[in-house]
């Protein structure tokens, strides 16, 4: 038998896999209740917006050549979305694919990455799996970023890419345009600052940072979005990246161009199209949003102020049997401990006769625990 893991790359050996079993497990046993609630990986529960499908469905006819016009014209569209150049567009399949293009073109074994100790799991996973350092920066106590020190922890490292999430995941707390520009000043130099806007398209546009201007200005950031979050299209996987054209050309050595699907480049383009329904979306998610809180609140816990689909909340009982007890109702929710954030649960906001049965059950589920 080959011993597998003495030949696989030596920063692998150590890593643990992602539990495929469990959670394919978690998904069947959801099926099984009559009106269960994914909410645990911030899906979006009122799903792609109108006439997406069918610009996909129009497409398929051409399902047996390989992507390029379509790749063309999806990077010119997005392009023309973001305010940028085609040539500082690059597509991928999900963000997640991304997050690896990205640690792959900068990271060399026993090379320093630094980032928050609250935030996606996957930047630590992807740069550990490149033989990088990972060194984690305190959340502040209100678990906001703390950027000044993420800034001094990367010259005291001398680290080649911060990740920062904004809005960040797990809380949806959003970072400000003066505290941005003070840390960009303050990175190292040779320091690359990877920012995952995966949930940015929730935000009304006057409170975006706008860091396309920062790539267009020449500093050295790199800008992460999806299609999975507020175009609820994370079963077709698509994402970009905003970057410097010349960097772009490097990705396209890690990543192979084109090597994103026909449909998911229809369904993409078709979603920034369809302005004003996204327009409406964002509101009725803010609702949504408010809805979710506010029966939080009433359920006893306490929520943080998310701009996201999702709502952190500290719930005062075991996070683990809270989310068990939920499951049971057919409710999947984020139990934080294994974000390393224990006596807290992460759920997606969705529509609002879902979010009333959420705490319902919250509430019940919490006093069962805590009695
Ligand atoms: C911050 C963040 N980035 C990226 C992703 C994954 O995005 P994608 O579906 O585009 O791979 C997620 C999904 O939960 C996320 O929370």
């Amino acid at each position: 038998m080959t011993d597998w893991n003495t030949i696989v790359a030596p920063a692998l050996r150590e890593l643990p896999p992602f539990p495929v079993a469990e959670t394919i497990a978690e998904v069947q046993g959801l099926a099984t209740h009559e009106d269960g609630a994914k909410l645990n990986w911030n899906e979006n529960l009122f799903g792609p917006l109108p006439g997406v499908l069918d610009a996909v469905t129009a497409e398929l006819a051409d399902a047996w050549l390989y992507p390029v016009a379509p790749y063309d014209t999806f990077r010119a569209e997005v392009a023309a979305h973001v305010g940028t150049e085609p040539g500082c567009i690059f597509p991928g399949h999900g963000t997640q694919a991304l997050i690896g293009t990205v640690a792959s073109t900068f990271l060399q074994p026993g090379d320093a990455v630094v980032l928050p100790e609250l935030t996606f799991y996957l930047y630590a996973g992807v740069s550990a799996a490149r033989g990088a350092d990972v060194h984690r920066v305190p959340m502040r106590d209100d678990l906001s970023l703390d950027l000044p020190e993420l800034a001094v922890r990367a010259r005291d490292v001398e680290a080649r890419l911060v990740w920062v999430c904004d809005p960040n995941n797990p809380t949806g707390l959003t970072l400000d345009r003066e505290a941005w520009e003070v840390f960009l000043d303050n990175v190292p130099d040779r320091c690359v600052v990877v920012a995952d806007e995966a949930y940015i398209d929730y935000l009304p546009s006057e409170r975006r940072l706008g860091r396309e201007r920062d790539v267009a200005a020449g500093r050295p950031v790199v800008v992460l979005r999806t299609f999975s979050k507020f175009y609820g299209l994370a079963g077709l996987r698509l994402g970009y990246a905003i970057a410097d054209a010349a960097l772009v050309d490097r990705f396209g050595v890690i990543e192979e161009p084109f090597n994103v699907n026909l449909a998911a480049l229809a369904a993409g383009r078709a979603s920034l199209r369809a302005s004003e329904a996204a327009g409406r979306r964002r509101e009725e998610i803010t609702d949504a949003r408010a809805l979710l809180a506010e029966g939080l609140q009433q359920a006893g816990a306490e929520p943080y102020p998310s701009q996201a689909n999702f709502v952190l909340a500290r719930v005062g009982v075991d996070d683990v049997a809270l989310a068990d007890e939920l499951a049971r109702d057919g409710i999947l929710v984020r139990a934080c401990s294994e974000l390393g954030l224990p006596g807290h649960i992460r759920m997606a906001v969705g529509p609002k006769p879902v979010m009333e049965r959420t705490t319902a059950a919250l509430a019940r589920a919490s006093a069962v625990i805590g009695s």
